[in-house]
């Protein structure tokens, strides 16, 4: 099936807004999940002196995992949908985050708003047109040692991996999005994940984009094999200094 890309999904996100949140709360361990990527950035002192962004931010549901794990961090959530991101601007228990109307190629090409400490990024890279430029781009937007952690569907490699995703999307994922009046994004979602990157191949990916000491760590629940969470850091010595 062809992918949405670009506008094209920004539109999609635009449509499926307003029942993107009663959609992923029928998914179990969507929110637990998400918290716990979130501390896997393993920022210290509850983010105390940290600025933290988190890149394709939607409505806001990553965002307050990062605010519950990071309670004294700085955040900036950036988002392309201007929908998703009114939800997540009205979102209770975001007051102190600043929220940017921006593509995630806009914001590191342009270097906008950084530099930070931690960028988060859930469901996002399987997205964009081009993950090596927008990898490379997060990791140009760090501080040396900054932390990058992806949450993404990915599959493991096996094959019961690839059935099990498929299993749920025909079965629950694509008929709730049909009833929702959002077929088209969630068949995307479906195929976008079995057409991206095995979880070994996106960490290899990251690593090419230069990120050291890359991680894949694994989620439970029905997600096993199916999402994970990847965590790399940018090397502490910035290039020209040693490295
Ligand atoms: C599946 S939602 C995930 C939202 C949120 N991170 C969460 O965990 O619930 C993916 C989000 O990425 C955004 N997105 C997709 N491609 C993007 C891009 N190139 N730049 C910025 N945001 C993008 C979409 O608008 C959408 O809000």
């Amino acid at each position: 099936m062809t992918l949405l890309h670009d506008a094209d999904l920004t539109a999609a996100f635009d449509r499926g807004a307003d029942s993107y949140d009663r959609l992923v709360a029928l998914n179990p361990g969507y929110h637990a999940h998400l918290r716990r990527s979130a501390r896997r950035l393993a920022l210290p002192d509850g983010g105390t002196g940290r600025r933290v962004l988190d890149l394709g931010c939607g409505t806001g549901a990553s965002t307050a995992a990062l605010a519950a794990a990071f309670p004294h961090a700085e955040i900036v959530g950036a988002d392309a949908s201007a929908a998703m991101l009114a939800r997540a601007r009205a979102r209770r228990g975001l007051e102190r985050v600043r929220f940017v109307h921006a593509t995630a190629e806009d914001l590191v090409g342009r270097a906008a708003h950084g530099p930070f400490d931690a960028v988060f990024a859930a469901y996002l890279f399987r997205n964009v047109a081009d993950p090596d430029a927008v990898l490379r781009g997060v990791h140009d937007l760090l501080v040396p040692g900054g932390r990058v952690v992806a949450h993404e569907y990915a599959l493991g490699g096996r094959r019961s991996h690839r059935a099990v995703w498929s299993a749920v999307c025909r079965g629950v994922v694509v008929p709730l999005g049909t009833v929702t009046g959002d077929r088209a994004l969630y068949r995307h979602l479906w195929h976008s994940v079995l057409e991206f990157d095995t979880a070994p191949e996106f960490a290899a990916r990251m690593r090419r984009a230069g990120f050291d000491g890359v991680r894949v760590l694994p989620l439970p629940g029905w997600q096993t094999g199916v999402a994970y969470t990847f965590a790399g850091r940018r090397h502490p010595v910035t290039a020209g200094q040693g490295r």
